[in-house]
């Protein structure tokens, strides 16, 4: 039995590795989406796939004289259903990208398959800093947390919030939130109270509200997944902390564009840290945010859309440069570096990390023609993921 198993294993790294050199031979260039389209996270898998259509229904669907296709599988954030749709799409499709990765555990998942077939990984959502060093493959389009939590965590302390209790989903991103928050915000001399971490599946956040409540902080500081902020901000308000005297800040997850039109006028005044918000006042982002309503029904696009969008410039700009010959080393090697302007504002994939390097924002919620929007007030311009330099 023991003996099978290593057989097999050995087996799927010999095909994998040959997978990565036995592109498809013919004109098509093909895309490896992977994304969670059904269960709690669903939400971000909608956003994705709708911007990486909107990107190519704008720019056309042909690039280095391939046609390109974009295979869409749904994992439901499963991360052993990611892995084995990876498996599949590098050894059956012969995809010459794999991108999607709508959490931190299906990018980790993955990360293994992507260096042994050589095949270059697009992560357009997950957002723990270390996701980078997990393969030499894995190009970020999303963003990384303690880019957005060292920003607020400058900005509390200097606008009358000294104590603080923080709140996060206890998986990747949130102890990424959590410590980078808590280091920058103690350096700046404020004081955090407590750390407290909710379960990601099924959260309820009434026992640690409550926790909140009791030791009575100048805010409470929370990250929670893309989707899960309205359950959050509901029962703060329900237990009436915001009357309290207690705000809510965090990273711009929290208050996301596509569930914040729905989250009611007690956000207002809300503040957050992140690189996308759908008001961010740019031709290029007004064209994006109408061109992606108009296809979506009057979806608002939020930072998960931007992800894919962009993700998808970055995958389509290296098959032009590498003129569509590019083995997946070839392809790595054309999106290091590339820079351009974001709906977000400017970005560049960082050639030594494979990291997006772009400005963040600090944004107060407020009305904009009658609907509730993250409105940027300040920019820092230019942010490097400070989880790198450890
Ligand atoms: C992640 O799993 O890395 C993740 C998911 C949703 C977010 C941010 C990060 O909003």
């Amino acid at each position: 039995m023991k003996k099978r198993l290593f057989l097999s294993t050995v087996v799927t790294a010999v095909t994998l590795a040959s997978a990565g050199v036995s592109f498809a031979q013919d004109n098509t260039f093909k895309v490896g989406l992977i994304l969670p389209m059904t269960g709690p996270f669903a939400s971000t898998g909608k956003q994705i796939d709708a911007a990486v259509k909107l990107y190519l229904a704008q720019n056309g669907d042909t690039a280095g004289g391939k046609k390109i296709q974009v295979i869409l599988k749904d994992d439901a954030s499963t991360p052993d259903t990611t892995k084995r749709l990876a498996q599949e799409l590098i050894v059956n499709d012969k995809v010459n990208v794999l991108a999607g990765f709508g959490l931190t555990p299906l990018a980790f998942a993955t990360a293994p398959l992507a260096t042994q077939s050589k095949t270059p990984m697009v992560v357009m959502a997950a957002a723990t800093s270390s996701i980078t060093q997990a393969s030499p493959y894995v190009v970020r389009t999303s963003f990384a947390l303690p880019q957005a939590a060292v920003a607020i965590a400058d900005w509390a302390p200097k606008n009358g919030i000294k104590k603080v209790v923080t709140l996060v989903s206890d998986f990747g991103p949130g102890i990424d939130a959590e410590k980078f928050f808590k280091d920058r915000f103690t350096f700046n001399g404020g004081v955090v109270l407590d750390t407290l971490r909710v379960p990601v599946r099924n959260p309820d956040f009434a026992p640690f509200l409550q926790k909140v409540r009791d030791l009575k902080p100048d805010a409470v500081y929370v990250f929670v997944p893309s989707g899960a902020g309205a359950a959050v901000v509901k029962q703060y308000v329900e237990r009436g902390m915001d009357k309290a005297g207690i705000k809510l800040i965090g990273t711009g997850d929290v208050t996301d564009d596509d569930i914040l039109v729905g989250m009611g006028d007690s956000t207002l005044g809300m503040v957050t840290s992140h690189h996308y918000s759908a008001a961010h006042k740019s031709a290029v982002n007004q064209k994006f945010v109408a061109a992606f309503e108009k296809a979506n029904g009057g979806l608002r696009p939020n930072f998960m859309a931007v992800g894919g969008y962009d993700g998808m410039r970055v995958i389509v700009e290296a098959l032009k440069a590498t003129k569509g010959k590019g083995t997946g080393d070839d392809l790595l090697a054309a999106m290091k570096g590339q820079i351009f302007e974001s709906p977000r504002g400017p970005m560049f994939i960082d050639a030594q990390t494979r990291d997006v390097v772009h400005n963040i924002y600090i944004r107060k919620v407020e009305k904009q023609n009658g609907q509730l929007y993250n409105v940027e007030f300040d920019t820092i311009k230019d942010v490097k993921d400070p989880g790198k330099a450890k």
